[in-house]
């Protein structure tokens, strides 16, 4: 959050103003914030005319196993003109269809400077899957009048270079269908690099900055279609709905662009395109005909992305193709290079993955920080963490993580104490740790102009802060007030940032301690846009404007290094993020920022998670309760409801807002929010299992439906709901005293509800009925379930329990889940000590098998048991179970589905088999 202040006024009165807006609520200032045609860039992109560029390729050759061509462009008709040097495109092939092509300046041809091509995103092993290509082939596509290069890409895809006019494009081999291209509608555009001539004014100014823009405009602008796609999806953070919206086009009102520039933004609303605090330019197309493709554009410059609704190129009068549907979107940067990624899937899954198999696989996150947070700004003291730590304990409501905002800090001096309100921290967090607990602090990027703060004079001495365009350390208003920010581009830096979070170095942690990294945009208050000014400069010469959306992810990457270095590299990190770019998901969780107590923002929070783990970002969640404002009980109870199945599940609030902890607002309320903390808490297991799966393969926890019912268009706009897994679908309830929701459950099974076990039919709408008690979830049949039933104060005490399994039979009376479990903190997972199981139920029969390749020798072992097979769908009669190869027997009865609730019919139940879970073991139903 920042205040909306204008950058001109003098000091004392920013302070002024400043503490007048801690106090008080206002709107979202849009005028704060530029649009489209306040950004010169933006503006001449949009308003180019289809098939207004004229580039054609030549000079097509094989170079280091990838085609590679210049791109030319006609000599100017009139001496004004610019004429633009030759382009270098190069286009590589990597394994599992993914395709990469670059578009750069030609160093050869003396540009003024390298631009910038963002370090530290892809996997250094990326490079190693790299197919290296040997040769082309030359062809007349049809219709065509010149010729095209292609090439293989994976069995039964191949790419595309149309030399004149200049396209490329990924096709299915059989049929020549394309999957995705670039410059199809001719609105290439790359703007490059100049020295500065006499009369030349190449200065921006808004809202009384200026931009000095020493090399010129630099933007670059080009189409991207998506062909057999229904809907497009990705490219986060906005605050709007998960299929993304025509932006341009016949019927679409005046609207925005999708913008991807990292902003603090005040108060955001509900359903707008303009950025917010994280950028992924990485975009989706699915639909029923084909299934999905991705397309991703490395560049950390500003963008902003039209969706174009169809016929917005009816003038052209040029047809693409014919196509079922195809989606085209038009990419504008202010900077960078064209750095592109085309994943041609076929499914959902494939995309993701890959996706990730460039930018790094989702973090296995510590077993502790995917259970409950409880965060405020601010606790205000030891004593005040001591209550509301005890309070927990006194309502029988687990949770595992304490957080301390801004605060807690001596005058925002992060790695400091306000020794105060904070004499014995390392007590305060062992006091914690004793339960099982976890401290989380704050660290912000802004660090306090002071002399007496050894941070800044070493920083200072070192010349580790970004520079203003004149060259002297850049100097921004943040929460300590005058502040500058380290340089987080330079490797150098990072590592010295990182040595940071030593014990020794950090006084008053404990290795029980996790960091928080806010304001990471970086959010300047008295900044353009509230952030830093386009032509600071970093290391290496490297304009702010070219490297803006990636500052926050290499603040985070140096603090999650940092909390690595500190556990000697045994110890998983956390850092919750607020900025983010691609790659971030390697470094820890985010959030969705400042969001408000009420419905509509409760709502968008779904999309928005949605759309965060399809792009990588999996571990995100939303502020339950929403961040500003008093949240109404129903809302904050609704809240709790939908949030215990966010990735990462934190209460927060702004600290002009009432005191809302659980237990603060009558029984009943206490009630429920304790029940939805320990639904999360029995399904940890299914969780951690999910957090796996994403660590391996990128595919997210919290999935669209379509990700699981890929065919079904009922599903491909539906971002009211979303599964779990593929075992549990959850619809949230948005309004105010609901009394029915309708909910559609997909596929051709059926679904039982989470809670009563009362079955549904799959493949239609239901009308339900809606209770205060939970908001409608649900196991699809098929599935199988594993959970914790034992309610402790923290995960970490789960440790030992035994478990449930939840087997929901499908119409073959078949099910089959998996569970993974590992030490929940180290690294050792990565040597294979860890147990995955894989449980298959047929014929009456459950079978436990390993998943661990070589499963022979397993460095991870578990004492713990399964205590309870529950079966959904089964008739009930049979009395025993037969468990093999022990030859023992269990017995089978009738039982609740859950322990501590009541509602549900009584479902037939295994008691006791008390069967190790790490074993391999049957139990068949005699
Ligand atoms: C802005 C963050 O988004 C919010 O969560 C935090 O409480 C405040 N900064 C104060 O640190």
């Amino acid at each position: 959050m920042a205040p909306n202040i204008n950058p001109t006024l003098p000091l004392l009165l920013l302070l002024l103003l400043f503490t007048l807006h801690l106090s008080s609520v206002s709107a979202w200032k849009k005028e704060e914030f530029r649009t489209c045609n306040q950004t010169p860039f933006c503006k001449r992109a949009r308003s180019r005319k289809p098939h207004s560029s004229s580039l054609f390729a030549t000079d097509v050759a094989i170079l280091d196993g990838a085609l590679t061509a210049n791109l030319r462009q006609p000599p100017p008709e009139s001496p004004d003109q610019d004429q633009i040097k030759p382009l270098l495109f190069t286009l590589s092939v990597y394994q599992n269809g993914v395709v990469r092509v670059k578009i750069d300046e030609d160093p050869s041809l003396d540009p003024p400077k390298k631009r910038f091509e963002v370090p530290d995103v892809i996997l250094p092993e990326f490079e190693s899957t790299k197919l290296w290509l040997q040769r082309f082939q030359t062809e007349t596509v049809d219709g065509d009048s010149g010729p095209s290069s292609v090439v293989y890409v994976a069995d039964g895809y191949e790419a595309v270079l149309r030399h004149n006019p200049f396209e490329v494009y990924v096709r299915e081999k059989q049929g020549k269908r394309r999957v995705l291209s670039l410059n199809s509608h001719g609105l290439f555009d790359f703007e490059q690099l100049r020295v500065k001539q006499e009369g030349d004014d190449w200065e921006e100014r808004f809202k009384g900055h200026t931009d000095v823009r020493p090399y010129g405009p630099q933007s670059i602008s080009f189409d991207v279609s998506f062909f057999d796609a229904d809907f497009v999806y990705g490219i986060p953070e906005h605050a709007s709905s998960f299929a993304l919206r025509p932006t341009r086009g016949p019927g679409v009102d005046d609207s925005e662009p999708y913008r991807l520039f990292n902003l603090d933004v005040f108060e955001y609303i509900h359903d707008s395109p303009f950025g917010l605090y994280g950028s992924i330019p990485f975009m989706l197309g699915h639909g029923k005909a084909r299934g999905t493709s991705g397309f991703f554009w490395l560049n950390a410059a500003e963008m902003q992305i039209d969706v174009l609704g169809s016929g917005w190129d009816a003038e052209s009068g040029i047809l693409l193709p014919e196509s079922g549907s195809r989606i085209d979107t038009l990419w504008m940067s202010e900077a960078g290079i064209v750095d592109t990624f085309f994943f041609i899937g076929p499914g959902p899954k494939d995309v993701v993955r890959q996706y990730t198999s460039v930018t790094g696989m989702p973090a296995m996150p510590q077993l502790f920080s995917t259970a409950y947070h409880q965060c405020r700004w601010n606790y205000r003291d030891e004593e005040d963490v001591e209550n509301v730590d005890s309070k927990f304990d006194e309502h029988d409501i687990p949770y595992d993580v304490l957080w301390l905002d801004i605060e807690h800090t001596d005058g925002k001096r992060y790695f400091t104490w306000d020794r105060v309100l904070f004499p014995n921290p390392e007590q305060m967090q062992n006091k914690l740790a004793a339960k099982g607990r976890h401290m989380v602090t704050i660290v912000d990027p802004h660090i306090k102009r002071d002399e007496s703060f050894h941070l800044h004079k070493e920083a200072t001495s070192k010349g580790y802060y970004v520079k203003d365009a004149t060259g002297k350390d850049y100097d921004g208003w943040c929460w300590p007030g005058s502040s500058s920010y380290p340089d987080m581009l330079n490797p150098e830096i990072r590592s010295w940032w990182s040595e940071k979070f030593s014990l020794k170095n950090y006084v008053g942690s404990t290795p029980w301690l996790y960091i928080w990294n806010d304001m990471n945009e970086p959010s300047v208050f008295n900044g353009p846009e509230v952030t830093m000014p386009r032509d600071a400069l970093h290391y290496g010469g490297v304009e702010h404007r070219e490297l803006h959306n990636a500052y926050g992810y290499y603040f985070h990457m140096a603090t999650s290094d940092g909390l690595v270095k500190r556990g000697d590299g045994k110890d998983r990190p956390f850092v919750l993020s607020r900025a983010f770019f691609p790659g971030s998901q390697r470094h820890g969780a985010v959030w969705t920022g400042d969001n408000t107590a009420d419905w509509d923002q409760l709502r968008v929070s779904v999309p928005m998670i949605l759309t965060l783990g399809l792009t990588g970002m999996t571990f995100s969640g939303a502020d339950v309760g929403g961040f500003f404002g008093n949240p109404e009980t129903e809302l904050l109870v609704r809240w709790y409801q939908l949030g215990a199945y966010y990735p990462f599940f934190r209460g927060h609030a702004h600290h002009d807002t009432k005191r809302r902890e659980p237990w603060l607002f009558g029984e009943r309320n206490t009630e429920l929010m304790r029940d939805a903390i320990h639904t999360r808490y029995a399904l940890l297991p299914y969780f951690y299992t999910l957090f796996r799966e994403a660590n391996t393969s990128g595919v997210p926890v919290m999935r669209p439906l379509w990700m699981e019912f890929p065919s079904d268009k009922a599903t491909f706009s539906n971002d009211e709901a979303f599964m779990v897994g593929n075992s549990l679908l959850v619809q949230g309830i948005y309004t105010e005293r609901a009394k029915y929701a309708s909910v559609y459950l997909p596929g051709g099974q059926s679904w039982y509800d989470l809670r009563t076990g009362i079955i549904y039919k799959g493949g239609t709408t239901h009308k339900l009925e809606v209770s205060e008690e939970t908001i409608p979830a649900f196991q699809r049949a098929g599935t199988i379930i594993p959970r914790k039933d034992r309610y402790r104060r923290s995960s970490t005490q789960m440790a030992n329990d035994p478990y449930t399994l939840v087997i929901a039979l499908n119409s073959s009376h078949a099910a089959e889940g998996e569970l993974y479990i590992d030490d929940g903190k180290s690294f050792e997972f990565k040597q294979g000590a860890y147990i995955h199981r894989h449980f298959v139920f047929s014929d009456g029969k459950l079978t436990s098998s390993s998943l661990v390749p070589n499963a022979g020798k397993t460095l991870f072992s578990s004492a713990c048991v399964i205590e309870r097979i529950i079966v959904l769908g089964h008739s009930s009669g049979p009395k025993n179970a037969l468990i093999e190869p022990s030859n023992r027997k269990a017995e089978i009865e009738l039982g609740p589905l859950w322990l501590r609730r009541g509602k549900s019919a009584p479902v037939l139940t295994i008691r006791r088999p008390n069967v190790p879970v790490a074993d391999d073991w049957t139990t068949k139903i005699l």
